[in-house]
């Protein structure tokens, strides 16, 4: 168990980017109530996922995370959590079936509000208002009343994340995500991509084979990895308030979870020395992520994993690296060999939105498709050069056809991204690029993949 450990002792560091409450009674009646409710993930659940990322860590599989960049209330439907989901799958089948490699699917979902921002203000047509930090603590519309941090908007946070994760575990094992049905996943809009024929050719193959299986008396319906799935959340542990307040004690092991989500990460903003955020995570027994960006050396990232992972268990550390697709060869290097020399079993898994942001001459924010594919082939490349294996991809994506990034097979252009663009921070893939990205992400896996067989042989 950490050493001079508490839910609390966070607060004894350096917080960046948390909110300020003006009403601290408020803040600390909400804090009670949400230390009352019910833990949302079992420890044992979180336990399993760490045990499914120390196979990836070993070589042996890969980790998918994907969903929302932050979570609204606005868009919080039954379709759009399905959708999510269902590109999610597809998605994984994909890399499953070119990989022959399990795939951990870790949904942004179930608890993705807080933001940080960076600036602590917007200005519009002269007028300046604090930020907007996520609906968990602010809203997102332009006045100065809906900008000043409610604590309330936790509670509403907790009952959302509880019905989402309630509804992904009813997809996860109640049928939805039986193999058979893989056909039925496609959207229809998805049909307009060129991409979409060669996800229904690899799901008549999947449908072959397991008639196949069925002929040699193998019962999909007794095979319950066939029927149904495994599926975890995961968020960015930023507002400490809330994660303090939904951390439990496991009673079979008396270890602390946090148990807002199976998986929690580290920003790249929040992870330096003397962070409270890092303070907080290093004394829960999840699986943490940690983002890594150009400003990280390999010294601090090294005592980041010696702080956050002192024991060197495998599964509790995924280095999820954004450096744009012009730096991540020079920038991730040095971390790979760092982290390989010392022997830390880490997931390193590549996120190829954060570095690739631009501003189109629109004014919207955007992230052209060849440079997020730009990012993921650098780094492949580290990963072959450096003998390590590249473990998985954290992305920015809805289920949703919306014009956000520009690019792609279904080529969204500049002019297009006012059609329907939805986000309420940063823009995602739609569900046609999400699965292009998924078969360009396959063969690269394959080329790994025979690039080991060789040197077996
Ligand atoms: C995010 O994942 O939404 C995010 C803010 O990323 P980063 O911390 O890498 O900037
Ligand atoms: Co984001």
């Amino acid at each position: 168990m950490a050493q001079n450990w508490t839910a609390d002792s966070w607060r004894g560091f350096e917080g960046r980017h948390l909110p300020t409450y003006p009403n601290a009674e408020k803040l600390n009646g909400v804090e009670q109530t949400l230390t009352s409710f019910p833990p949302l993930v079992f420890a044992g659940e979180a336990r399993a996922l760490k045990a499914d990322l120390a196979q990836v860590a070993a070589g042996k599989g890969f980790l998918l995370q994907g969903g929302d960049c932050a979570e609204s209330f606005a868009e919080f439907h039954p379709n759009n959590i399905r959708d999510t989901f269902r590109v999610l799958l597809q998605m994984a089948v994909v890399l499953t079936f070119a990989s022959k490699q399990p795939v951990v699917k870790v949904g942004r979902m179930a608890g993705q509000f807080a933001k940080p921002r960076s600036s602590p203000v917007e200005t519009i047509d002269g007028v300046e208002l604090p930020s907007y930090l996520g609906d968990n603590i602010n809203g997102i519309d332009f006045t100065p009343e809906s900008r000043i941090p409610d604590p309330e908007r936790m509670l509403r946070a907790y009952s959302q994340a509880a019905a989402t994760l309630n509804l992904l575990r009813a997809f996860s094992t109640g049928g939805y995500a039986n193999l058979r049905q893989v056909h039925q996943w496609t959207l229809d809009h998805i049909g307009k991509s060129p991409w979409a024929t060669k996800f229904s050719e690899m799901a008549d193959k999947i449908g072959e084979s397991l008639d196949f299986m069925e002929a040699c008396g193998v019962d999909p319906r007794t095979v319950p990895q066939l029927q149904g799935t495994s599926f975890y959340t995961s968020h960015e542990a930023l507002l400490l308030q809330y994660e303090e307040a939904m951390t439990r004690q496991d009673s079979l092991t008396g270890d602390w979870y946090d148990t807002s989500a199976h998986m929690l990460w580290i920003g790249d903003r929040t992870r330096f020395e003397g962070s409270a955020h890092v303070e907080y995570l290093r004394g829960v027994n999840n699986p943490i992520g940690m983002k890594c960006g150009p400003s990280l050396t390999p010294d601090a990232l090294l005592k980041m994993l010696d702080t956050l992972n002192p024991a060197r268990e495998a599964g509790r550390m995924t280095l999820i690296s954004r450096f744009g697709d012009d730096k991540v060869v020079a920038g991730l290097a040095p971390l790979v060999r760092a982290v390989k020399r010392e022997g830390h079993p880490v997931v390193w898994s590549c996120d190829p939105m954060h570095g690739n942001v631009i501003k189109a001459n629109s004014g919207y924010k955007t992230r052209p498709f060849d440079r997020i594919l730009n990012e993921v082939k650098g780094f492949f490349a580290v990963h072959r050069a450096e003998g390590t294996h590249a473990g998985g991809i954290h992305i920015e994506m809805t289920g949703q056809d919306v014009t956000e990034c520009v690019g792609g097979a279904v080529a969204i252009t500049h002019e297009g991204l006012a059609d329907r663009y939805h986000t309420h921070c940063d823009p995602r893939l739609n569900a046609a690029q999400s699965i292009e990205l998924a078969f360009l992400l396959a063969e690269a896996l394959n080329a790994e993949r025979a690039g080991t067989k060789a040197e077996a042989a």
